[in-house]
């Protein structure tokens, strides 16, 4: 703290000095490499830990006559075996509706749903021991498919639908319509750390659990309920997952229950590890959606009426499917005014996994829909989809009323004109449509592809309540400082944004600032760090805990250096108070002699929200995030083999507290998001197995498919919304960037039929789902 050029920055060039907005490293980004970051599975084991495993049902839908667990509990090392009987409290671990039990009871309701847990003295004598189990069934019938649940009225929740303006008329006026249908597969989210939890029982009933978690508090009121203990018994603990993209939002919770439980019956520690396979069949994924629409629209393109159903794959129970369901009703629209139109969405109830939260949690679902109906319509009017997206979009201001949303928020803050604008013309957008065109007419085979996709996404939680967060900055005495947060750490990079407001607001370099573990017993009642909120709102309330030491520090210094509070000057580990200069360690020393409180709490409550869950309007965002991109593949129409020769993209992340941390986001969702589009899919055997469980059957991008050209840029913007520093989130947004790419695969296969048909491509484009797209075309361009 005490280097020359410190010593000799001017007060008006230390004003200028900020922590925020630089391209710091991510706060693991070594350990990570050095293979010495914490995980749940690193923690060093305490004396007398047991493993369990859980044993699971081989049926989609069947009722269970018997249960013989003696060939199991003979089982080498095994300790105990438990099944529902043994949960002290509720067996039920459902974060909303309470239908989801922790293990089954009477009956199954699909492959891979855990019946019983095995405890024993090592991971492998558990696993083997759990398939040792004798459980005779009496099979059900069993739906396993979207359309299949909504021919059966079986759904989770009840259908959804939103209403605006007069549909049934507009269609009446409407000069064009089209009809069609669309199936979108899910997607395994594929964290590199699976499921895992570690139970250490404490002293009086108490319980302390490590867990890969996006939400401790949830898994704090899962394990209380199901010990039936209070939450004030309960620690959960979570320092960072390796990768979580929503799935330990709600469905850690069997994994930190089974944990809990076990140690709690045998007094000892358990630590319940899921093997990649079984955390492939017991958890659920990213909701498959299957969509029928119509869609009016006039000569330009300018859509008149818009009509969709959308039914999900939900899963044997309810977890998050409603709000997920809820958010791609809420993106239907994403860029695009529509005046009059009539959305339904069904989730619906099927013998499979429990499908959850995956990042973008829906709105990448309802966006696709209309992005794919977009491209139909440009295709129909023989026009550049880009015009016709142009035509589409919301307005730049509110001269022609085209700034609401289907759910009547206002869009005060679009930037999609000017930002598509940029892309398109930084990416010689239309240059190389021509291009393409020119190599398409004399390539038989190879056929090249392109498309320009825009992104808007809605940034905070629907349910209003979610949207706070709580903070604890400690300033120890040597002025190194502690910060807690009620956000979880899973690679995004919350925590070097969180350490970057606290250390700006002090004035002291980021090294001095350090993270410590999530923990319930910090701070209380906190909010998943999902909805890509979790910057934004831990941010602000850290920034709020700082801010009372700043003012606590700052009148301190006035007084004992005789200046105005205001002019006191924090910057880079260095305090200028009047004529006197000192390091930010020797204040704080100073303050503590002077029993100054040297810690603080910090809350935040996003304003102005508002949703009303029976009409489907309100203002359920604080502000959007835009983004667009460009993709351009080569399509081998024989094969169906496909490749991504290169991406623009564009994304707006306001003022970005980080813009290397941001960038990484963008890369990672685009790729993920080109991965659920196109290679990676789920498919269930007739019997309802999932068959794709492991990296041998089910393909996620490698390196090798990144393209070699990927340009990502930040747009230059600053937050409207008063976000943390106006920066804005960038979690989820960027994974719908790649909708570029399956679009550039259609365009592609198009140009098999001269740009004249609309090829019936589902997603995942995989190459057998591309060559029947080709032959669809082919089929009736032969007809024509
Ligand atoms: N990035 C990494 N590396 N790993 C993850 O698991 N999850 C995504 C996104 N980026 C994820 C990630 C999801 S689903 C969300 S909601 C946001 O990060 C959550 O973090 P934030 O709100 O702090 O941005
Ligand atoms: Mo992210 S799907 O909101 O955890």
């Amino acid at each position: 703290m005490n280097s020359k050029s410190e010593a000799f920055m001017t007060i008006g060039a230390a004003q200028g000095w900020a922590e925020v907005g630089q391209n710091h490293p991510h706060e693991s980004a070594i350990l990570h490499v050095l293979g010495e970051a914490t995980y749940t599975d690193d923690i060093p084991e305490a004396q007398g830990t047991l493993h369990a495993a859980l044993g699971l049902s081989p049926k989609a839908h069947a009722r269970i006559l018997s249960i013989n667990l003696e060939p199991v509990k003979a089982m080498p090392g095994v300790v105990a075996v438990y099944t529902y009987k043994d949960i002290p409290g509720t067996n039920d671990c459902g974060p909303i509706i309470h239908d989801d039990p922790i293990l089954a009871e009477e009956k199954v309701e699909y492959v891979g749903q855990p019946i019983f847990i095995v405890v024993a003295e090592s991971h492998d004598q558990a696993r083997h021991a759990a398939r040792k189990a004798d459980i005779q069934y009496e099979e059900l019938p069993a739906i396993l498919t979207p359309e299949a649940a909504r021919d059966a009225e079986s759904f989770v929740v009840p259908p959804m639908r939103l209403t605006r303006g007069d549909a049934k008329a507009a269609f009446e006026r409407s000069k064009h319509i089209l009809k069609g249908k669309l199936h979108v597969g899910g997607q395994e989210q594929f964290y590199l750390e699976g499921q895992i939890s570690y139970a250490l029982p404490k002293e009086a009933g108490g319980m302390h659990v490590y867990c890969s978690t996006q939400h401790p508090t949830e898994m704090q009121h899962v394990v209380a309920h199901a010990l039936h203990i209070a939450s004030h018994a309960v620690v959960i603990e979570c320092r960072r997952m390796g990768g979580a993209f929503g799935g330990k939002e709600s469905q850690s919770a069997l994994w930190a229950a089974c944990a809990a439980v076990c140690a709690a019956h045998l007094k000892r520690p358990v630590k319940l590890r899921a093997d990649r396979d079984d955390d492939m069949m017991v958890t659920g994924k990213r909701h498959c959606f299957y969509y029928e629409y119509e869609m009016g629209y006039d000569d330009n393109g300018l859509i008149t009426a818009a009509k969709v159903e959308m039914v999900s794959r939900a899963g044997f129970s309810a977890d998050l499917s409603a709000p997920v369901a809820t958010r791609a009703i809420c993106h239907f629209d994403n860029t695009y005014y529509l005046s009059d139109v009539d959305i339904r969405a069904m989730a619906g109830k099927t013998n499979t996994q429990s499908n959850t939260a995956f990042r973008g949690f829906g709105g990448p679902q309802g966006a696709i829909a209309i992005e794919y109906i977009v491209d139909e319509i440009a295709r129909n009017l023989g026009k550049d989809a880009l015009d016709v997206r142009k035509t589409n979009f919301y307005g730049r201001n509110d001269e022609e009323g085209r700034n609401y949303t289907q759910y009547g928020q206002k869009v005060v803050d679009n930037v999609i004109h000017e930002l598509v604008a940029q892309l398109e013309n930084d990416s010689a957008y239309r240059a190389r449509r021509e291009a393409i065109q020119a190599f398409n007419a004399g390539s038989p085979v190879l056929k090249k592809g392109l498309a320009l996709t825009p992104v808007k996404f809605g940034i905070a939680f629907n349910v209003t309540h979610f949207n706070q967060a709580g903070a604890l900055v400690h300033i120890y005495t040597d002025g190194s400082v502690l910060v807690n947060h009620g956000g979880t750490e899973m690679g995004q990079g919350i925590n070097t944004k969180v350490c970057q407001v606290v250390a700006h607001e002090l004035g002291i370099p980021l090294a001095r600032v350090r993270a410590s573990a999530t923990d319930t017993s910090k701070v209380a009642n906190t909010s998943a760090t999902a909805a890509s909120t979790g910057a934004d709102l831990n941010g602000k309330a850290a920034q709020d805990a700082a801010a009372t030491l700043n003012r606590r520090l700052r009148e301190f210094a006035a007084k004992t250096y005789g200046c105005e509070p205001a002019a006191v000057v924090f910057a880079n580990g260095v305090v200028y108070a009047g004529s006197t200069t000192l390091s930010f360690p020797d204040l704080v020393q100073k303050a503590y002699l002077a029993r100054v409180q040297l810690w603080s709490d910090g809350f935040y409550a996003t304003p102005g929200l508002s949703w009303d869950r029976e009409s489907m309007t309100g203002n359920p965002f604080g502000y959007y995030a835009y983004g667009a991109s460009v993709s351009e593949v080569v399509v081998d129409t024989l094969t169906g083999e496909w490749k991504l020769l290169k991406v623009n993209a564009l994304y707006d992340a306001g003022n970005s507290l980080n813009p290397a941390i941001d960038v990484g986001q963008v890369e990672g969702a685009f790729i993920q998001g080109m991965g659920w589009l196109t290679t990676e899919e789920l498919w269930w055997n007739k019997a309802g197995k999932l068959m794709t469980h492991a990296p041998s059957t089910y393909k996620i991008p490698g390196v090798s498919d990144c393209p070699e050209d990927f340009d990502v840029q930040l747009f230059k913007n600053r937050n409207a919304f008063d976000s943390i520093h106006r920066s804005k989130a960038v979690g989820e947004p960027p994974l719908l960037l790649p909708f570029s790419v399956f679009l550039a695969i259609r365009d592609a296969v198009a140009s098999v039929g001269g740009y004249r048909i609309n090829p019936p491509l589902r997603a995942p484009a995989t190459s057998e789902a591309i060559l029947d797209a080709v032959d669809a075309v082919r089929e009736q361009a032969d007809a024509m």
